[in-house]
């Protein structure tokens, strides 16, 4: 297996000393932090030409500790910055900003890291008081690093584990404070909502260790909290995404969790693949109760990140990135390491279930057998039938999780088109933006955040999406370095820039 330390060493100009103290693979080479906000404007181009139809912004959320952890770090424990790329009239700017969370407050205020990260060490005393709290990160650092959504005008970030929301402007990348739809949310919820693009509603829930182990939530396009319930699961769970139709929510029931006995006892959070238990997806009614959700059991495994839902008569079908065999297998040559990078490490393919709402039969298909991660459809097409997604290529022989390629794939007959990023070069993921309006779904650019590893330049990459294997149509010079990180976004020119679109 490839070690991290293979990829490079750090950028000398551009990061904190302190992390060479540390040594953690997520903190070195392309996951190195940068230690500066930054606002740029007129980018320039290093091949190609910025097409004049491409508006709106490319986001991406992702790690950056300010200062030194508090003990062992984990990818998930870096504090939140959001990379953003804006598009307008050929032209690019980019802002990147820290999300202003309490933890990072606590951080400046006090010069240290307060909080424990995902690997502790806990305050015992505080889970065992938590058996009926929801809030998860009170024991554990809350950095909101891991997701972006676009609702009511607003960017939401959201944190892995289950976090509190937070909420920014679009086009300055300012934090405005903790979202809690008018005080309405007593509770974290999930990295990954989901923003109907039809009805603009929000639709999203909690999970924790302790009961209510799932609690389902929508808010309203105006920003109130319309509907919550509470869902029974057999035990605590660890869902990641969920997926939305125009009449339902699927949430995920996956046999992949903690152990909440030896958490309680021990602060240690070992997740233990259970082989003889199914997946299962429980479909609910947008506004639907408990007792009205529809469990349907499929082979063991895990999934991470969904592609999309539809609704085709009384099916619905669902496409993902289906992990078979999500074992944690740790190396013991990694140390104390070896649970987040085993944990980190991904092997899975494109796979799609499929439900039927009135005889309750189910099918499911795997589609390709390449290695392949966060995937994403046009976002602006979430919960109708897509044809095509967009995904990250992921090596099995590397120590750490890092994007090699862009994978287009057509879900019409499962084919795909693979482009490799050149050696050296590591992607971010990769959403669709649609170009001029035309009747073809991929009538649009596929853009990624690309850092070369060998010299420290970070460039924004645009790729016709009907062409991913002729390369970037078009490279943009970043002012800064773009360490590896997690979610990005599309957003259109016209929830940006609505004047403008007016004026046009
Ligand atoms: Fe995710």
């Amino acid at each position: 297996m490839r070690k991290y330390t293979d990829l490079n060493p750090n950028d000398p100009a551009d990061r904190p000393t302190w992390v060479d103290e540390v040594d953690n693979p997520y903190l070195h080479g392309p996951y190195a932090p940068v230690v500066s906000e930054i606002t740029a404007v007129d980018l320039k181009t290093t091949a190609g030409e910025i097409p004049p139809d491409l508006y709106g912004a490319y986001l991406r959320n992702g790690p950056n500790p300010i200062l030194k952890p508090r003990g062992p770090y984990h990818w998930f424990d870096g504090d939140g910055m959001v990379h953003g790329v804006y598009f307008r009239d050929g032209g690019a700017s980019y802002i990147r900003k820290w999300i202003q969370t309490r933890a990072l407050h606590e951080e400046i205020a006090s010069g240290r890291v307060e909080k424990s990260g995902m690997m502790g060490p806990f305050n015992l005393d505080m889970i065992r008081g938590r058996e009926s709290v929801a809030i998860n990160p009170d024991y554990c650092k809350d950095t909101s690093n891991t997701t972006l959504n676009l609702f009511n005008g607003k960017i939401l970030t959201a944190w892995y584990n289950a976090g509190r929301i937070h909420r920014l402007d679009p086009l300055t990348l300012e934090t405005e404070g903790e979202e809690t739809f008018g005080g309405a949310l007593r509770t974290t919820m999930n990295a990954h909502g989901k923003t109907d693009p039809r009805t603009g509603e929000f639709i999203n829930y909690d999970y924790g260790d302790f009961q209510p182990y799932l609690t389902y939530y929508v808010i309203g396009a105006d920003g109130k909290m319309r509907h919550q319930t509470r869902i029974d699961l057999p035990g605590p769970r660890l869902p990641h995404d969920t997926t939305i139709t125009p009449n339902y929510t699927i949430l995920h029931d996956f046999p992949l969790f903690h152990d909440p006995e030896l958490l309680k006892r021990s602060g240690y959070r070992m997740v233990t693949f259970h082989r003889d238990l199914p997946t299962r997806f429980g479909v609910i009614a947008r506004y639907g109760t408990q007792e009205q959700v529809r469990w349907f059991e499929f082979q063991p495994g895990y999934v991470l990140h969904m592609v999309n839902a539809w609704e085709d008569g009384d099916w619905i079908t669902m496409d993902g990135c289906f992990q078979p065999d999500p074992t944690i297998r740790r190396n013991p040559e990694e140390g104390p390491l070896a649970s987040m990078l085993a944990y980190l490490r991904y092997t899975g393919h494109l796979r799609r279930w499929r439900m039927n709402l009135k005889t309750g039969e189910k099918q499911e298909q795997q589609l390709d057998d390449l290695n392949v991660e966060f995937c994403l459809p046009d976002a602006y097409m979430y919960g109708v039938k897509t044809r095509y997604s967009y995904h990250q290529l992921i090596p099995t022989d590397l120590q750490t999780l890092a994007f090699e390629g862009l994978v287009k794939y057509d879900h019409s007959n499962g084919s795909r088109e693979v482009y490799r990023y050149p050696q050296g070069w590591y992607g971010s993921e990769s959403p669709f933006g649609k170009g001029s309006p035309g009747d073809d779904e991929d009538d649009g650019y596929a853009i990624t955040l690309a850092t070369n590893v060998a010299d420290y330049r970070s460039e924004a990459w645009i790729f016709d999406a009907r062409r991913i294997t002729a390369g970037p149509i078009a490279r943009i010079a970043l002012p800064g370095r773009v360490p590896s990180g997690f979610h990005a976004m599309w957003v259109a020119g016209h929830e940006l820039w609505p004047g403008a679109a007016l004026a046009a």
